[in-house]
């Protein structure tokens, strides 16, 4: 018999909640059952930050605190973990170290985004790194202040962040990982009856077994996009299977020339070997939403959803990645670009799920580069992202696979332009044009409130000459007016 409550830690205690409904947010669950109201709810959607909780789970043997925003989270999700709320920081009436120097630095007037700030800082002050100012600026790129300004909210995080948090989380570390491993009970979670549910099975033949059997259900991974389909849409979702529970389902597995990515792999989990291909792939996750949205989305949810403007698929077309699908105890692969048929429309069977993907690594000769353009440099959807692997022998180009999305209703590979690429000299800037022109046949983009066709159109081809004359430069610092720091690592 599957469990049929959820347990999860508050302040160091057991919690157990039985009558959970299946689009319940944390949010809801912290403000209005447990009244902890110092959690706030600015948008709702994930892009302000005021609802900013930290999330403990065990990664490692060790348990890492991850900042999430609760307005999106369903509270299912946070089954088998540590909790944490802006509420529970102050121990025998002493702030905690952040919110101390929060006070001290100016950092807070109106205070709505304080909360989210503080739990910002917070997962921050546990992270385990004396963080320099670019570090902090990451980890505040999810959370809005529009009185305080950042200054004062940056300087008090670099005054009580040393890297060794000394709070009473950090004393009670060993006690939290085995309270963590004791509720790792490898049981399916089955909340509802068969018309309604939060399930969350804990292997990937019980949670295959149980789509296949209900393929109304919706599936969730870090509810990054199904959360708003629940509080901005006001969809109701009577059967929600979340993959987060299912052993292996993350599981990142880093081979000689390739790395297979479970669909259930977090941005954050991911990241590290994304950015083992190259730093242009680490430096598209990074400008995906923020570090709330990436320690919650994850890669496979991004492909499933079929987003022509989803910062991944481009990425992992132009590296060559293949895709597995799984229903039932059937596996079938393809080439990711195979997989987006027409906008909303992808090539997945009821019931079938999206188990990984493939990624290879470059090979000698080969060169990658990646640009995101949007309007907000942080925690904003792409206009246009522009993917290039290209292979060199000498200067002559004898391979191209360039992928963009915001070009089509699709992301899409350029054909044409690779066509025209190859033969092309890297030294010889006028011989590119033809595959730069060639752009103009594979793509007819629309306008639309992020960018004009005209604007992606030209974009798109001054993207690709970018590409080229980075490579050809063998540098890319020069043309860099963000991301430089890590073009110049
Ligand atoms: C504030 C904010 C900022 C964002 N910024 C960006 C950004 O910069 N770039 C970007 O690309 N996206 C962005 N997104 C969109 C979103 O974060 C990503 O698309 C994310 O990867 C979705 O993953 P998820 O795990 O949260 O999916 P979910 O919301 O859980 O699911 C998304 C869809 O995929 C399906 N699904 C998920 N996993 C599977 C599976 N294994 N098999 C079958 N179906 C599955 C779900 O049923 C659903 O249809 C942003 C979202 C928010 C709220
Ligand atoms: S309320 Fe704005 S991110 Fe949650
Ligand atoms: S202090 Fe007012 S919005 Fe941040």
């Amino acid at each position: 018999m599957p469990r049929n409550s959820l347990r999860f830690l508050r302040n160091g205690t057991l919690t157990e909640v039985d009558a959970v409904g299946p689009n319940e947010t944390l949010l809801d669950y912290l403000r209005l059952r447990e009244r902890a109201v110092g959690t706030k709810e600015g948008c709702g959607e994930g892009d302000c930050g005021a609802c900013t909780v930290a999330i403990g789970r065990l990664k490692g043997g060790r348990v890492i605190y991850e900042p999430v925003n609760a307005c999106i989270q369903l509270l299912g999700q946070v089954d088998g973990k540590d909790v944490v709320a802006v509420d529970d920081l102050v121990q025998n009436g002493a702030l905690h170290p952040v919110q101390q120097a929060m006070v001290d630095h100016h950092g807070s007037q109106c205070g709505f985004c304080t909360p989210g700030i503080v739990m910002a800082l917070f997962a921050l002050y546990h992270a385990g790194v004396k963080p320099d100012r670019n570090v902090v600026n990451d980890w505040l790129a999810g959370n809005l202040c529009r009185c305080t300004g950042y200054r004062p909210i940056a300087d008090a995080a670099l005054a009580s962040i040393s890297g060794e948090p000394a709070d009473a989380l950090a004393r009670r570390r060993a006690d939290t990982v085995q309270a963590l491993e004791n509720l790792a009970d490898g049981e399916d979670l089955f909340i509802g009856d068969e018309d309604s549910f939060f399930a969350a099975p804990a292997t990937v033949d019980s949670l295959a077994a149980l789509y296949d059997r209900h393929l109304d259900a919706v599936i969730l991974a870090g509810a990054t996009d199904v959360g708003l389909w629940i509080t901005k849409q006001l969809r109701e979702l009577p059967k929600i299977i979340y993959v987060g529970r299912a052993a292996g389902f993350a599981d990142i597995d880093e081979r000689a020339g390739e790395i297979r990515i479970g669909a259930g792999a977090t941005y954050a989990d991911a990241e590290a070997a994304l950015a083992s291909i190259d730093r242009d792939v680490a430096e598209v996750v990074r400008r995906i939403g923020s570090k709330q949205i990436r320690a919650s989305g994850t890669v496979g949810g991004n492909i499933a959803n079929g987003s022509p403007i989803g910062d991944t698929p481009p990425v992992l077309i132009a590296l060559g990645a293949e895709l597995e699908l799984r229903r039932g105890d059937a596996t079938r692969s393809m080439a990711l670009e195979d997989f987006f048929i027409e906008y909303g429309k992808q090539d997945r069977a009821p019931g079938e799920l999206v188990n990984a993907v493939t990624v290879p690594r470059l090979k000698p000769g080969e060169h990658f580069r990646a640009y995101k353009l949007s309007k907000r440099f942080d925690q904003d959807i792409t206009g246009t992202l522009g993917a290039f692997r290209i292979a060199v022998d000498g200067n002559r180009i004898t391979g191209a696979r360039i992928a963009f999305g915001g070009m089509a209703a699709t992301p899409k590979r350029a054909s044409g332009a690779e066509t025209a690429l190859v033969g092309a000299s890297l030294k010889k800037p006028a011989s590119w044009q033809a595959a730069i022109d060639a752009l103009a046949d594979d793509f007819a983009p629309i306008s639309d409130m992020r960018a004009s066709a005209d604007y992606r159109r030209r974009a798109a081809g001054n993207l690709l000459r970018k590409a080229l004359a980075e490579i050809a430069a063998g540098d890319s610092r020069a043309s860099r007016v963000v991301g430089i720091r890590e073009a110049a690592q």
